[in-house]
């Protein structure tokens, strides 16, 4: 089976770059979100997105009309059934991810490929969500955050994942532009089982006093050459789903290295959720951007 039509669940900050990857290598894309504000948003995202590729001339603006024309948004389920696969992008919540997947199995043709962009759940338990029959149909497929920009997708496996549709996988990751690293479905994968400890470290150095948050993402950046510094980094992929990523991980491993620090606990509950809320460890409600102030002792 050669893929064609993609599905997305969720357009939101993974949703709407995989959709517009996904539609910008040639594919029929359907997003599905909750309502249909969120898709505009969404697709708002992909505009502006698009716009930056056409304003350094990387397509032209009737490619960029064609991306455009070959995305469509939805907020019924039921309009996925025909997709050759789906890749699921919605919140990092367990419960919520099987319950989609219990519904989408009734719903899709038994050929079509399901395929979860999760961060840290175990790909295994949200399969089990379905029936025996779509089990080794069951993949993770992690993009990164920007999609359109960052080049690696890990394709991972269960123990039940069909060989042939995991080749399919890797040639369709291939297809998207991307360089598709294998990994077996181990919680956090490869470049969360590396990345999480580190981005939960630098909160706790910051809780410890070690430097501020400016001097620690200046430290990394300068010091390493990392694009970004760590909690640029955080407030980048959310702290909402970098909390729930650690918490995942931590029950997980049961290793303090994965747990959430406190202060990473009370700004999720405060509402800093990083630049999607407006303020996390910096606020971007203002032009430059500061740190937001925060009371530590
Ligand atoms: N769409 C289109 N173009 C974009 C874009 C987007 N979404 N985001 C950035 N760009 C373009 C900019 O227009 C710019 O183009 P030019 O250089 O031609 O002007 C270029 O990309 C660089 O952007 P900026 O100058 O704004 O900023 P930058 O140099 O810092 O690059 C970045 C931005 C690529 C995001 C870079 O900072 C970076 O690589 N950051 C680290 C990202 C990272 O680590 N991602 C992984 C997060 S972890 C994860 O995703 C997994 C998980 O499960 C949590
Ligand atoms: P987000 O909060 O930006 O978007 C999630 C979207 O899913 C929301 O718009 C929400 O309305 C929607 N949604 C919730 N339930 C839905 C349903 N049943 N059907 C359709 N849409 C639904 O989150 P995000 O950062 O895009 O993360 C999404 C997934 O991608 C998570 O599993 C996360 O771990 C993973 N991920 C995130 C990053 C990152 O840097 N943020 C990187 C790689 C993977």
């Amino acid at each position: 089976m050669s893929i064609q039509k993609v599905g997305v669940l969720g357009c939101g900050l993974m949703g709407a770059g995989i959709a517009q990857t996904a539609a910008s290598s040639g594919f029929d894309v359907l997003v599905r979100e909750v309502s249909d504000e969120l898709i505009q948003k969404g697709f708002n995202g992909i505009d502006k997105s698009l716009g930056k590729f056409a304003e350094k001339g990387t397509i032209t603006s009737q490619q960029q009309a064609e991306i455009r024309g070959r995305l469509t948004g939805t907020t019924s389920l039921e309009d996925l059934a025909d997709c050759d696969i789906v890749i699921e992008a919605i919140i990092e919540n367990l419960e919520v991810k099987r319950d989609t997947y219990k519904q989408l199995d009734g719903i899709c043709k038994p050929e079509t490929i399901f395929a979860s962009n999760t961060s840290s759940i175990s790909i295994t338990e949200m399969m089990t969500a379905t029936r025996a029959e779509r089990q080794a149909r069951f993949i993770g497929m992690h993009f990164f955050n920007p999609v359109p920009i960052m080049k690696l997708v890990e394709v991972v496996r269960t123990i039940l994942t069909d060989e042939q549709v995991y080749e399919e996988a890797v040639e369709f990751g291939k297809r998207l532009g991307k360089t598709p690293v294998r990994a077996s479905d181990k919680t956090g994968f490869i470049v969360n089982r590396l990345l999480v400890p580190y981005m939960l470290d630098a909160i706790r150095a910051l809780e410890e006093g070690v430097g501020s948050i400016v001097d620690i993402d200046n430290a990394m950046k300068l010091g390493c050459g990392y694009p970004m510094g760590p909690f640029t980094l955080g407030d980048f992929v959310g702290l909402d789903t970098t909390y729930y990523i650690a918490e995942i991980m931590f029950n997980e491993f049961r290793e303090k290295r994965f747990a959430p620090p406190s202060l990473l606990k009370r700004m999720v509950l405060a509402g800093l959720y990083g630049r999607k809320s407006g303020r996390g460890f910096y606020d971007y409600t203002k032009d430059p951007k500061n740190p937001t102030p925060m009371s530590l002792v």
